[in-house]
């Protein structure tokens, strides 16, 4: 049947078409055939969305749209983007109904409010047109100082007008994914029954052990307190400790799991790693659930379940941008020789992912797959391949892109270059940890069983420097009602890259933060 929108007293409506003179019963006729798809009490209200209009049939009815110019041609086709898809709108206006003046001021980015008549466009490319009865502009744009011209910019050149870069096509359609992928999350822990816990973003914790902190003080940067011994006197700072931002909310979710069985948490953290990488943020999102009687086996369940609905989503939501992103990989791609070119586009590698099982297998395997490699046999690694080595990202990408061509879960490490709070195995030598590593990406989760016995625990902290005194709070879920638990963190903007296809991750924040750049 055909939809039409209707406009009655100020609200619109999809409707089986409209009603002349329907006037006041639009309460009863909205619950038998009609959706209010805007109350509107105010002029900002009454837009409807270029999205929406785009999957209606023109059929002469009125409609108010508000968006940015994306180019205007002949004094008579504007473009126009609301953000809302990728797809521009095209408004008419017929030539001598309007003011040269008006026409002058219709630049690319000038944002204007445009109501009209939808009808079937006569010209190729578009269904339907707006034909304009009423032009507003509500904000000039300069076309001599516009960033943004209606051509091909290069993703560095629109890094450095990351304010503006929203306005692309290619950042739409990322942006808007991401925040499906975002919805997506809590849609799969909430189904669940997973409570969302926010953990602390100021911790005077290490969670990772690792170090890599950015200091969080109000104390002077010059002639700070100092103590007897000569150190800074972080007593005196605001917290009355020293504090830094978190690299991981796991400790305190630990503390949840313990208490509601299933928890997550979804929130900044941040690096102070000096790496300069397409891989690595100083501030990225972290989705870390914990599971209380969860073994390693169950964790990775979990993971591979909810990689594969999160992308599911995606495919299912954001089917057009997707579509979008996809030719403009292959156009990428076409600059590269054919030997690096992918085997499968961005939409059939999604489709894989969520109809296929991950490859599960021990880090020993995957050292011995490396060492039977023609690449290792051929010196193509750069790093030494050994039992006990920390993999790097070559030896990541050659297990994952060319030996099983799929997500691949990597479990039981060495435990020395793992954290103090993975449990360790019965071998003595491996701790129950697990990565999942993706192609293109490399490592896209971490995690593991954690010990829960609390004299393996204290026994490692002592063997690896992490301090009892500091971590007593954490101890104490180990001391009273201990239980199996395991958990994971999801780096959120490796997983947009992997669904985007988008090769650096500085293109998949809105605002990255990296070594030397923290603009806007
Ligand atoms: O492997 P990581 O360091 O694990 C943890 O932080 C654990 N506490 C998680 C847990 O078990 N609850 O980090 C987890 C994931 C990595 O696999 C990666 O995807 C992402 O976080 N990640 C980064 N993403 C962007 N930039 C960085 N600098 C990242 N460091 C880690
Ligand atoms: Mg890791």
């Amino acid at each position: 049947m055909r939809q039409v929108l209707c406009q009655n007293k100020g609200n619109i409506y999809v409707q089986n078409g409209c009603r002349a003179g329907a006037g006041n019963s639009f309460l009863s006729l909205s619950l038998r055939t009609s959706t209010i798809i805007k109350q509107s009490f105010t002029m900002f209200n009454r837009r409807t969305r270029i999205s929406e209009i785009l999957k209606m049939e023109p059929a002469e009815q009125q409609v108010t749209v508000m968006g940015w110019v994306r180019t205007f041609r002949n004094n008579q086709f504007i473009a126009l983007n609301d953000g809302s898809t990728n797809h521009n709108l095209q408004v008419v206006l017929e030539l001598g109904k309007f003011d040269e003046e008006l026409l002058k001021r219709m630049t690319t980015s000038a944002s204007l409010k445009v109501s009209g008549t939808l009808v079937a466009s006569l010209g190729k490319g578009q269904k339907m047109d707006l034909k304009a009865e009423h032009v507003e502009v509500l904000g000039d744009s300069d076309p001599e100082k516009y960033p943004l011209q209606p051509k091909k910019h290069s993703l560095e050149f629109l890094r450095e007008i990351a304010h503006l870069r929203f306005r692309t096509n290619t950042f739409g359609s990322v942006f808007r994914i991401r925040h499906s992928l975002a919805f997506a999350v809590h849609q799969f822990f909430n189904d669940k029954g997973f409570i969302y816990l926010h953990t602390p973003i100021i911790t005077s914790s290490d969670a990772e052990g690792a170090g890599e902190m950015f200091r969080v003080s109000t104390l002077p940067l010059i002639n700070p307190p100092l103590t007897e011994e000569g150190s800074i006197d972080f007593t005196q700072d605001f917290f009355g400790r020293a504090t830094n931002l978190t690299v991981s909310g796991q400790l305190e979710g630990e503390l949840g799991a313990t208490a509601f069985g299933d928890i997550y948490t979804f929130g900044p953290t941040f690096r102070a790693e000096n790496s300069n990488t397409a891989r690595h943020l100083a501030e990225f999102w972290m989705i870390e659930p914990e599971m209380a009687f969860y073994d390693l086996e169950d964790n990775a369940d979990l993971a591979e379940a909810f990689i594969q609905y999160i992308i599911r989503y995606v495919m299912e939501r954001n089917a057009e941008d997707l579509e979008f992103l996809r030719m403009r990989l292959l156009d990428e791609e076409k600059q590269k020789p054919q030997n690096e070119r992918s085997e499968l586009d961005l939409i059939e590698k999604l489709r894989f992912v969520v109809e296929n099982k991950f490859e599960r297998i021990t880090y020993t395997e995957a050292i011995d797959i490396l060492l039977q490699s023609p690449a290792y046999k051929k010196k193509k690694f750069q790093y030494e391949v050994k039992w006990g080595m920390d993999m790097q990202s070559e030896h990541e990408r050659y297990l994952v892109e060319k030996h099983f061509k799929k997500p691949v879960i990597v479990t039981n490490y060495p435990k020395d270059i793992k954290s103090f709070y993975m449990r360790m195995n019965d071998d003595g030598k491996t701790v129950a940890a697990m990565d999942i590593l993706a192609p293109g990406i490399g490592e896209i989760v971490g995690g593991s069983q954690r010990e829960e016995r609390l004299d393996r625990l204290t026994g490692r902290m002592d063997e690896m420097g992490v301090s009892q005194d500091e971590l007593w709070w954490y101890l104490d879920t180990r001391r009273f009602g201990t239980v199996p638990h395991a958990g994971f963190g999801l780096g959120f903007e490796r997983m947009v890259q992997f669904v985007t296809g988008m090769g650096n991750i500085r293109d998949v924040i809105a605002f990255p933060r990296t070594p030397k750049s923290a603009e806007f």
